[in-house]
């Protein structure tokens, strides 16, 4: 199958290269020159494990192609994705359709015979309709079908959900499309992925529907984990208790400073608009929204509780700054709200990330940056692990001590064992224990 690919970002770049992966003659096309000539050069605009290799060795197969001409990537192609960017929109937190809306128009001017035109981007209910609308009216004679695909790729382990999904959801009009949609993902779901096919609209709200469901289980084990620690109850025990009932199910139940990144803050909120204008009121995912914003801030008070209540003048060493660890991404990362907590109150921070440095300097002042874990450790009066990186998981306790002015440890993920690093010497601090 010949297959474009709109948009050469986290989605549209992963899926590209997976899809070749797979067999596939594939075009990623983005409209930034820099990016698709770093591209071309094997640089990756963004970490993400395994991605340059998997790019690299479909590029030399001569199966994957990158270009900046969105008509050369359309010609002769059986599916066209549009994976371009569908940030909040400022002001209003609906999700901003500009760049889907002109990829639209320009893929209609482009067609060249009959196509599908995928929306792959996290994009409203109904965006679908009017992506057709746009096309049509570019291309009045054209032949196409319009189809939802939404993607379910996490950072940091992109390469292996898209390649072993636990689901594929093609929300599609008329039959031809859906089944261009079949040939275009046969080597996954030959792979035991089960394929679901439902009408456009109900597959974009598939998307935002998950997404909301995942923020509202983090968020309820959050709140849960604010109690654990008012009546001594443990909150991964907790966890742990009710995951392992099936119908609850034992992933995205752990606690931890709230949920960030490029996703769910910005679909929950786009769900609640949608939801305002149909006059269809979300209220659960409105609270999962104001605890989720709340908590951020909330963390760093922790932190400051945990150093005495008073840190002017003080120092944290803060570990972690992207919103997860293996990624680069601090779109959103609790990190911003609790350094800047810290700040508000008059300490110093120190900070150290494996790989989300560059970004982080985009965004917070004044951090003095250090380049690891225990230069930044160094004098500093409390140690705050913000990030669950796996080089923050087994530090040498009695060297991060002996570099602290002040035994103070707030493990903002849980990741240390409350009596071992207390026998250790620590002062320590974690989420719902
Ligand atoms: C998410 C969805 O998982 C994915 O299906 C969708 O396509 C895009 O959004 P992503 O944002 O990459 O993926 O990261 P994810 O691993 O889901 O984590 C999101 C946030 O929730 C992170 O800040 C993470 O730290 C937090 N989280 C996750 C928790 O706090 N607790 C958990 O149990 C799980």
């Amino acid at each position: 199958m010949k297959i474009a690919m709109i948009g050469s970002g986290y989605v549209g770049l992963v899926s590209g290269a997976c899809f070749a992966d797979f067999g596939h003659d594939v075009v990623c096309v983005d409209k930034d020159a820099s990016k698709i000539e770093r591209l071309l050069d094997g640089v990756m605009p963004i970490y993400e494990p395994g991605l340059d290799e998997l790019v690299a060795r479909n590029v030399q197969a001569g199966r994957l192609r990158f270009t900046t001409e969105l008509a050369e990537g359309v010609a002769g192609a059986d599916a066209i994705f549009i994976a371009v960017g569908t940030p909040s929109r400022r002001g209003d937190g609906h999700a901003d359709l500009t760049y889907v809306h002109a990829a639209a128009k320009e893929i209609g001017e482009a067609l060249t015979g009959y196509a599908v035109v995928v929306t792959k981007s996290t994009v409203p209910v109904g965006t679908g309709d009017e992506v057709e609308r746009i096309i049509r009216e570019a291309a009045p004679q054209a032949q196409f079908g319009v189809v939802s695909n939404p993607e379910f790729l996490r950072e940091g382990a992109a390469i292996d959900d898209f390649k072993r999904p636990d689901r594929i959801v093609i929300g599609s009009e008329d039959d031809r499309a859906t089944e261009v949609m079949r040939q275009v993902y046969r080597p996954l779901y030959l792979n035991a992925a089960p394929i679901l096919v439902t009408r456009r609209r109900t597959a974009e709200l598939i998307k935002y529907a998950g997404n909301a469901f995942l923020a509202t289980k983090i968020t309820f084990i959050n709140e849960i984990a604010d109690l654990c620690e008012k009546v001594g109850a443990d909150v991964k025990d907790v966890s742990r208790g009710i995951g392992l009932d099936n119908r609850i199910g034992s992933k995205f139940l752990h606690a931890g400073p709230g949920y960030g990144g490029s996703c769910f803050p910005k679909d929950t909120l786009a769900l609640l608009k949608t939801s305002q204008d149909y006059d269809a009121p979300q209220r659960i995912v409105e609270a999962v929204v104001a605890v989720n914003d709340t908590r951020k801030r909330a963390m760093g008070r922790k932190i400051i509780a945990a150093m005495g209540g008073d840190v002017r003048g003080k120092t944290v060493a803060v570990l972690g700054l992207t919103f997860k660890p293996n990624t680069d991404d601090m779109r959103d990362s609790p990190a911003i709200a609790v350094i800047q907590t810290l700040q508000d109150a008059g300490a110093t921070v120190k900070a150290y990330d494996p790989e989300g440095v560059e970004q982080a300097k985009k965004v917070l002042d004044n951090v003095d940056y250090c380049d690891g874990p225990y230069s930044a450790i160094e004098g500093a009066d409390a140690l705050a692990i913000v990030t669950e990186w796996d080089e923050f998981r087994a530090l040498d306790l009695a060297r991060v001590k002996s570099l602290l002015a002040s035994p103070v440890l707030v493990d903002l993920r849980n990741i240390y064992i409350p009596d071992e690093v207390r026998a250790a010497g620590f002062d320590y601090t974690s989420i719902g224990r």
